[in-house]
């Protein structure tokens, strides 16, 4: 099988994935001052952060430079998803970048994914080469929104049969909701990456996100990164609402331990 990671263990997570490390948080804010705020409040305490459409539309490559040289684990969240040349040219630039992971929509197919992977290494030039994930289906479709665009059955079937897809292609795991984690593992083990957006700490409002999960049952259902936008960028003190998550996710983590 093809790796992202020729020079080391493939299923090996970096170190800052693990416990509260496994908490990313999505940077989702249209002003570069905002975000760099925000990021510094959580450097220290979170594992990363997450650079998607809207602050990477807003502030360009510069953002993304910026978070690496403090420090920062940045996940460049720009779901590729065009003709295999295309995408292998900008995992290369996001590997540029110095990112920690990138992505692609897996509905891209087996040789944009491929190709996705071929990028990453090679614009890692001799750093560490970044973790390439596949968005399955989006958290914020529901079957029905699936049926609309073709795709009959529960969205578990279609995750699992993307995830699989991405694996057989060299990925190195998928972006998911938590609701599939046990689906996903069976069918690509234990050490593949699961990233599961879509959390909500209990009685908080789901936005637009439509399979959601709390963290602590994304932890104990085998998440191996949390990705949380909203419930903390939105909170009046981002870092207190961080660390409430991260409680949550070590409580249910120790309770799930053998
Ligand atoms: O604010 P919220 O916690 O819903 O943010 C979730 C983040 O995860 C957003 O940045 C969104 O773009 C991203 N994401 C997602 N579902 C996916 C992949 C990424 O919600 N399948």
């Amino acid at each position: 099988m093809r790796s992202s990671h020729p020079e080391r263990d493939v299923m090996t997570l970096p170190s800052w994935a693990r416990a509260r490390e496994k908490l990313i948080v999505a940077l989702d804010l249209p002003r570069v001052d905002d975000a760099l705020r925000t990021a510094t409040a959580l450097h220290g305490l979170v594992g990363g952060v997450k650079v998607g459409s809207e602050l990477f539309t807003a502030a360009g490559p510069a953002i993304v430079r910026e978070l690496v040289e403090k420090g920062c684990q940045v996940f460049l969240d720009l779901k590729f998803h065009d003709i295999p040349n295309t995408v292998r040219a900008a995992a290369r630039e996001a590997a540029h970048l110095g990112v920690a992971i990138l992505d692609v929509h897996a509905a891209g197919g087996r040789k944009m994914m491929e190709a996705a992977v071929e990028g990453a290494r090679q614009g890692s030039a001799g750093q560490p080469v970044p973790l390439v994930l596949a968005v399955t289906v989006l958290t914020s479709l529901n079957a029905a929104d699936l049926q609309e665009i073709g795709i009959d059955g529960l969205p578990e079937s279609a995750v699992v049969r993307l995830a699989r897809l991405a694996k057989e292609a060299g990925l190195d795991g998928v972006v998911a909701s938590a609701r599939e984690i046990a689906a996903i593992r069976a069918a690509c083990g234990d050490q593949f990456v699961i990233a599961v957006p879509g959390i909500r700490p209990s009685r908080h409002d789901p936005g637009d996100q439509s399979r959601t999960a709390t963290p602590g049952e994304a932890i104990r259902n085998g998440a191996s990164l949390l990705v949380v936008g909203r419930p903390i960028t939105g909170a009046a003190d981002p870092r207190a609402a961080a660390l409430a998550i991260i409680e949550e996710m070590e409580l249910a983590g120790r309770a799930s331990q053998p």
